[in-house]
């Protein structure tokens, strides 16, 4: 939908896919990884080895100009290479970097030259490996359209306990995640309470649901990002379960661009 509702526009098309894994995914019995195996056992075309998102984006009626790949694992970052050969006639046209996703996305939004370039990036890491100045940076750049899989449940719900108690490593992760402390005062009730002998103590309880820390993170990446973020969201994970929001954002503040990004966006989720 992307490269052809650009088709007219003078622009170089980029596909950045931050954490690309290797074009499989293998969902098969003896694959260890049982949650995403769980994750992707709705997907249409099932088997025990599926298109992952690289092999997904070259697959693409209308191709990008350009694909990046981006793998911190190295025998991973080989496979993708392999998809030169798999691709011929788009060989040309991939380039795989073995290396942080973080470090690689931030030197892509600083060095490429956003007149004449325009960006889909597609961030689908584990858990809490995305920055939130990454997430900064490419809202800075005001030319790229974002995918993220935010870790709403497992890297930030759940590193909270009901009684509103965290790590100093977890709290630290949180706001690495997403750029500050503040969330502390609107999800951690505590209140003080008086026992029979007079004793006061404070009492805490986490006051948050997952949705709440989605559109918490929507709020926050909505001062960053210019043309805007997707009121709505995906909430995946293995067997129905909301482990992961899949956001999106974009950064043209253009009144066009918007209305037709909203647009090809609230369609891709409500497909889905
Ligand atoms: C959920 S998988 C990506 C799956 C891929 N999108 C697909 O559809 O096949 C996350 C990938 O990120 C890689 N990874 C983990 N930390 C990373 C980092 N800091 N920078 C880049 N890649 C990383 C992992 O090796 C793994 O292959």
């Amino acid at each position: 939908m992307y490269t052809y509702a650009l088709k007219k526009q003078n622009f170089e098309l980029v596909y950045f896919d931050a954490f690309a894994g290797t074009g499989s995914i293998d969902i098969g019995p003896s694959n260890s990884d049982e949650a995403q195996a769980d994750l992707l056992a709705d997907v249409e075309d099932v088997g025990p080895i599926i298109d992952g998102s690289a092999k997904r984006a070259l697959k693409v009626e209308r191709p990008f100009d350009k694909y990046i790949f981006v793998e911190a694992n190295r025998s991973k970052a080989t496979e993708l290479n392999g998809l030169r050969g798999e691709f011929p006639e788009l060989a040309h046209r991939i380039f795989v970097r073995q290396g942080d996703a973080n470090a690689e996305l931030i030197a892509f939004c600083r060095n490429t030259n956003w007149r004449r370039t325009r960006a889909v990036v597609f961030l689908d890491p584990f858990g809490s490996q995305t920055g939130w100045d990454t997430v900064c940076e490419i809202a800075r750049t005001k030319a790229i359209d974002l995918w993220y899989l935010f870790p709403s449940m497992l890297c930030v719900y759940r590193q909270i306990s009901r009684e509103g108690k965290l790590s100093p490593d977890k709290e630290a992760s949180i706001k690495w995640l997403i750029g500050t402390d503040d969330w502390r005062a609107e999800w951690i009730a505590t209140e003080k309470q008086e026992d029979l002998f007079g004793n006061v103590r404070s009492v805490s309880e986490k006051q948050v649901s997952v949705d709440e820390v989605t559109k918490y993170m929507i709020h926050r990446m909505r001062a960053e990002f210019k043309g805007g973020v997707l009121d709505s969201w995906l909430p995946l994970g293995p067997k129905g379960r909301h482990w992961y929001s899949l956001i999106f954002a974009w950064g043209n503040p253009s009144g066009k661009a918007s209305a037709l990004t909203t647009s090809l966006a609230t369609h891709v989720m409500r497909r889905s």
